[in-house]
């Protein structure tokens, strides 16, 4: 949780109570632009002022553009972008210089096409950089007072001592998602290679993440498991990268032998996965990894596990894959439907697949048809 020291800011006892209702806000939702304009909304009113803009400073730095707007013409602004160093938030961004700004007619670094392109008539501004330990990353701008009088020390202080903790917030997730996409890509891409050596398997367990999901919305779960089964369905046949290509590629029929060394493929990716941190998360991810060919019956591998014993994970990954094997080519099978793979999976019901699990997914798919069929 991000802290802030509001001692010796000479704060009013009025505006320590609003930071500290703004700080619990801040903390308590992963909505960014949720707490960015929560920031605006309290920094407006506690300073009574007309409209405000919190720009951010685009990845490479070169653009300011508005991550809220808050006003009478917000919806025309958040079209709007500011050059580096353009206007007098663009000068703060750059700078990291707070500004009040009396009358902006009378100053040259006042972006006038903003007010001409908007019909907004700005007389005063009070723009504060946005500031975390090691760069500014933008800044916040706050116009006209709406009783006519001018932005003054106290105003400033107040919106400082908001924006501040807004900066290290904004700061905080834009790593929080720069890990988790360069983890996604990296996910699929080791992905993609091991389903390359086997041109039937491309793009499978993209699809399988897509069924399952769609499953578990049917179901109801919730968002921080319906991540993990994400990356379970992305991961589920991992354990294919320790068996040799003439198995996974075979051009025909496969002999016992070389049957049983791919249903090794759950304990392999299982073993991989138990190497991995925090096991928090991986231990989700692993239950589907070691238990997607177990079947409901316990006759599937590799354990034999049965009925609600099986993780609930491996039972949606079940259905999901058997659901995309089904709809696909394969090398001695033409797919079916995706009607004849409902049915078939129907049929699976109490024996490979959780019977439950396979009425949700069956409604599911057919709520799937009624969308895709409306776009036609
Ligand atoms: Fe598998």
């Amino acid at each position: 949780m991000f802290d802030f020291n509001i001692e010796n800011m000479g704060l009013k006892t009025g505006e320590i109570n609003k930071l500290l209702k703004v700080s619990r806000v801040l903390n308590s939702t992963l909505d960014l632009e949720a707490v960015i304009s929560e920031v605006l909304f309290q920094v407006l009113e506690a300073v009574g002022a007309e409209a405000g803009t919190l720009w951010l400073l685009s990845e490479d730095g070169e653009l300011l553009e508005p991550a809220v707007a808050l006003g009478p013409k917000a919806d025309v602004i958040r079209d709007l972008k500011l050059r580096r160093g353009e206007g007098i938030s663009g000068k703060v961004a750059e700078s990291g210089d707070p500004l009040l700004v009396e009358d902006v007619t009378k100053d040259e670094r006042w972006a006038r096409r903003f007010d001409q392109s908007t019909g907004f008539l700005t007389k005063t501004m009070m723009v504060v950089p946005l500031v975390t330990t090691e760069r500014c990353i933008g800044s916040l701008q706050i116009i006209n007072k709406v009783n006519g009088e001018l932005f003054n020390e106290g105003d400033l202080t107040f919106a400082r001592a908001l924006i501040n903790q807004c900066a290290m917030i904004i700061e905080n997730r834009r790593e929080y998602t720069h890990q988790n996409q360069f983890l996604e890509t990296m996910l699929k891409n080791i992905i993609s290679a091991i389903e390359s050596r086997d041109e039937y398997s491309v793009g499978h367990s993209q699809r399988v993440g897509r069924y399952s999901l769609m499953l578990a919305e049917e179901m109801g779960m919730q968002e921080r498991d319906i991540k993990l089964l994400k990356r379970a369905s992305y991961l589920h046949d991992i354990g294919k990268i320790g068996i040799h290509e003439s198995v996974l590629a075979a051009a025909g029929p496969l002999d016992p032998a070389a049957a049983e060394a791919l249903k090794k493929h759950p304990t392999i990716g299982a073993k991989i996965l138990s190497q991995m941190e925090p096991k928090v998360v991986i231990r989700q991810i692993w239950a589907g990894v070691m238990y997607h060919h177990e079947n409901y019956d316990g006759s599937g591998y590799p354990t034999g596990l049965s009925g609600d014993d099986i993780p609930e994970v491996a039972r949606i990954l079940s259905i999901a894959n058997s659901f995309d094997r089904l709809t696909t080519d394969r090398l001695f099978r033409k797919r079916t439907t995706e009607e004849g793979a409902l049915a078939e999976i129907e049929k699976g019901a109490g024996v490979l697949y959780d019977p439950v699990l396979v009425d949700l997914f069956i409604k599911a798919a057919m709520k799937q048809r009624h969308i895709d069929t409306a776009k036609l």
